[in-house]
């Protein structure tokens, strides 16, 4: 008996961990499917771009991207995002891309919701490269429509006690034809500029353009799906670098920050990369 209770002991671990693992196994789609998918994360960000004493300092923007509408994301989905946008009482909404996926005549259903968004200073958008399904025209009424900018090699200047601050978007790399010189062109050097680009590698082009000091992308989703310990398995491409989060480009005071993106593509699910909504603080 003495001999075989630490065998039975093993045996009982070992059968626990197989029967816990495979569990696991069975749980983790219906977890990525119902849970992840939908648990939307806000993550909070300070990044310092702005020149001392500036009248942007603690400017809040909120930037949202790759929604893929009409993919596993409906109106519901969208009147929650809206919800929470409204909560942070942003001063800026910034959009990188990626409003639609497949299903493009919800766009319609899609326009009323987004109009609700309320942002004290402006509302900002650029294409992606899902966006492509439609033609620009249509996007440009779209976002009119909700009280939105679409920039496509465009800028918007804002102004405060005499000080500008720049926000240039540029066309879908991918699909469209990008001009960061068009977008920026007149800006004087000494005036800050934030580029809205929906491909987060654009930045390593965007740094040759010194008084740019932040670019906001999407693109990646972050993967969708992370290993722990590992990282992302798969990013579409032109989202190999720059994944997710802030990074400082190499060589350059420009930083970049790749959204997780609040959809999904190919696949609905989401593991260990939730959907994000993204509250920025310039300083
Ligand atoms: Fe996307």
């Amino acid at each position: 008996m003495e001999d075989r209770t630490p065998l039975s002991r093993r045996r009982f671990l070992k059968k626990l961990a197989l029967g816990t693992g495979f569990l696991a196994l069975l749980s983790t789609p219906f977890y990525s499917f119902f849970v992840e998918r939908n648990w939307i994360q806000i993550n909070e960000v300070t990044i310092p771009i702005l020149p001392s004493n500036s009248s942007f300092s603690g400017l809040k923007m909120v930037h949202l991207s790759d929604l893929h509408y009409g993919y596993y994301m409906n109106q519901k989905h969208l009147n929650e995002i809206v919800q929470k946008v409204n909560a942070l009482q942003p001063d800026v909404v910034c959009f990188t891309g990626d409003f639609i996926d497949r299903e493009v005549q919800l766009l319609e259903k899609a326009g009323s919701i987004l109009s609700e968004i309320k942002a004290s200073i402006g509302k900002f958008a650029v294409l992606g490269n899902h966006d492509y399904a439609l033609d620009v025209a249509r996007f440009e009424e779209f976002y009119s429509d909700a009280g939105f900018s679409l920039l496509v090699n465009q800028r918007i200047t804002v102004e405060k006690n005499k000080e500008k601050l720049h926000f240039v978007g540029i066309d879908d790399v991918l699909m469209g034809n990008p001009d960061l010189e068009e977008a920026c062109a007149g800006v004087p050097s000494n005036e800050p500029i934030v580029l809205l680009a929906h491909e987060p590698v654009y930045a390593d082009q965007a740094k040759s353009m010194e008084n740019i000091k932040l670019q906001l992308s999407g693109h990646t989703h972050g993967g969708q799906i992370r290993l722990p310990f590992y990282g992302h398995l798969v990013v579409p491409p032109l989202g190999e670098k720059y994944v997710q989060g802030l990074h400082q480009v190499e060589n350059s005071g420009l930083w970049v920050y790749t959204s997780r993106g609040l959809g999904t593509t190919i696949f609905p699910i989401r593991f260990n990369c939730r959907p994000e909504i993204t509250v920025i603080e310039l300083s």
